[in-house]
């Protein structure tokens, strides 16, 4: 037997979802990354295969596995995760839980760059990586009919959301306290704010999987689809 629409709600629609950190070189063994875990984000992947949707996980390097039930597309930088998300095509969908670093080497060197006797640190010039988020929310018949953002702040966290919410152009804004008290990354749990063009919503501390399965519900709830239970 067919599982009930209500168990599959959002069973047609395509779905990518961006998690981990990204790695921008700075020479072939060095680096530019950040602590981000990929968990929040590698949850909301399942929660939306598991709600039906047809799920394109884009993940910078992360230590935690490949969920089953998504096509999951490993990538190292920003440029790589923008690139990824495009060739997924026509979307419902987009959520972008990755912590991409927001600059990247202005030049990366094309070998080890070594040290010689009496010479000063190098400086390395950075430039800003591409926006992924702002790029899928911008208006065209090829935007997702819904995106989801992430903010992750240590102070003013639901005021800086919702000015992030409209400088990036997406319809909703996950808001993430990182501030060393809550300290999200790598943890279990996360507490989140539901930010909306119809206001603020306080969600409980939940685990990420709570929180991915709460965000499911809503966006198949956005889809008029309500999931059961
Ligand atoms: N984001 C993105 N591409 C970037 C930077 C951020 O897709 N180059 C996305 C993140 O995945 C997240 C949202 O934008 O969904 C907000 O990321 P955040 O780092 O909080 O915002 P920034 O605009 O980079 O601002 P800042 O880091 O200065 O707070
Ligand atoms: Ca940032």
């Amino acid at each position: 037997l067919a599982p009930a629409a209500a168990e599959r709600p959002l069973a047609g629609k395509r779905a990518v979802v961006t998690s981990g950190p990204t790695r921008e070189a700075i020479d072939p063994v060095r680096y530019i990354s950040n602590h981000s875990s990929g968990k929040q984000g590698h949850a909301i992947a399942s929660a939306l295969a598991a709600l039906g949707a047809e799920v394109t996980l884009v993940s910078g390097p992360v230590s935690i596995a490949d969920p089953p039930g998504v096509t999951t597309v490993h990538v190292d930088s920003a440029d790589q995760m923008l690139a990824a998300c495009l060739a997924a095509g026509r979307i419902d969908i987009a959520v972008c839980a990755a912590a991409v670093a927001d600059w990247k080497a202005a030049r990366p060197a094309g070998s080890k760059i070594k040290k010689k006797a009496g010479m000063a640190p190098p400086s390395i010039e950075l430039t800003p990586n591409p926006d992924i988020l702002a790029t899928l929310s911008k208006p065209g018949p090829q935007r997702p009919a819904l995106v989801v953002g992430f903010a992750a702040e240590t102070e003013n966290l639901v005021a800086n959301a919702i000015d992030k919410r409209q400088r990036k152009g997406c319809d909703w804004i996950v808001a993430n306290d990182v501030s060393p008290a809550v300290g999200t990354f790598g943890s279990e749990r996360n507490t989140v704010h539901l930010i909306s063009a119809s206001g603020v919503e306080d969600w409980p501390t939940l685990a990420k999987g709570e929180v991915a399965m709460r965000l499911a519900g809503r966006i198949a709830l956005h889809f008029g689809r309500p999931t059961k239970a």
